[in-house]
């Protein structure tokens, strides 16, 4: 049964059940403390196909997994688990659209912020309901923020828990508060690290440039997905250190992420990137993605994992 989306059936604690069911005790640390790990997975339907794919599941589960190690958490629920909820609560809801769904870990009970568990999980799967076209329109006025992304030594980016989000949400209020769209974080050493929940990339010369994931930033998927597709149609995809003043002078540039895909950077810090509009390369790329989440490109199908 296909149900509005503020009845939406969402996966919880081992039950499908509407999504305003579904209720976390006040004094749980992940109310609290933001104590949870989680992933947005992407799927994209496919109308050739009459097909819901779902993109890199089995790359989100091992990155939950090493969120979950890194915090020692003790999680009763295996991959096997993880999918399993994954595929029913989407065929629950009988979606037959684009959606991102919030799969999560979190540290239910009345412990503290030194709690391993009980660890708990929801899946919650949200329709993107709009078009990626219609989502990238108009691209970015962005900033660099005055805040540093957090860091290996302190709170790894590579962890994707709730808590890290404190951090992306102080550049991305500096932002909005100056008028821009968003940030671009550096690192604690002053080079390029990623946006608040998306990887930076920019065109130089024809080359593909982007942080390396030791330089402060969270081991994406589309980052990892980008790279792969350029180098599969001949562009040269280098991961290296980038300084401030390069951005300003880049030919072209885009955030990236599963939920904002591949978006252009129009300007950063004032400056005009290329000529102010969508640049070849990332127009070129983009086109690329969309075929491969929807399973369209023969290199790629085992990304794709079907639904129904
Ligand atoms: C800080 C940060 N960097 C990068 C990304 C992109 O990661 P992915 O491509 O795996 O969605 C995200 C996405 O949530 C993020 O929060």
């Amino acid at each position: 049964m296909k149900y509005d989306v503020e009845h939406r059936r969402i996966w919880f604690k081992g039950d499908i059940v509407d999504v305003n069911d579904a209720k976390i005790n006040v004094l749980a640390p992940t109310s609290q403390f933001g104590l949870n790990v989680f992933e947005g997975i992407p799927c994209y339907w496919n109308e050739e196909d009459k097909q819901l794919y779902a993109f890199r599941l089995e790359d989100h589960y091992d990155r939950l997994l090493r969120s979950v190690k890194l915090l020692q958490l003790d999680c009763r629920y295996s991959k096997d688990d993880f999918k399993k909820g994954f595929i029913d609560v989407i065929k629950a809801n009988e979606y037959d659209e684009n959606l991102s769904v919030r799969q999560t870990l979190f540290v239910d009970g009345f412990g503290s912020w030194g709690s391993e568990g009980p660890v708990e999980m929801f899946i919650a799967p949200i329709p993107r309901g709009r078009t990626s076209a219609e989502y990238n329109k108009k691209g970015l006025k962005c900033c660099v923020t005055s805040w540093r992304r957090i860091s290996d030594d302190n709170l790894s980016p590579r962890i994707k828990c709730g808590a890290n989000y404190i951090n992306s949400r102080v550049g991305q209020r500096e932002a909005l508060r100056n008028g821009y769209d968003t940030c671009i974080f550096l690192n604690k050493n002053g080079n390029v690290a990623e946006g608040p929940g998306s990887c930076f990339f920019m065109v130089k010369n024809g080359e593909l440039i982007t942080p390396k994931l030791s330089n402060s930033v969270l081991e994406s998927i589309t980052r990892d997905t980008i790279i792969k597709i350029a180098r599969n149609i001949g562009i040269t995809v280098i991961e290296r250190t980038i300084e401030r003043t390069e951005l300003y002078t880049c030919d072209e540039a885009f955030l990236c992420g599963s939920a904002m895909e591949l978006t252009p950077v129009l300007s950063i810090d004032g400056y005009t990137i290329g000529n102010g509009s969508e640049g070849d390369m990332v127009k070129e790329l983009h086109r690329e993605y969309l075929s491969v989440v929807r399973g369209m490109n023969k290199d790629f199908t085992d990304w794709i994992t079907p639904i129904y």
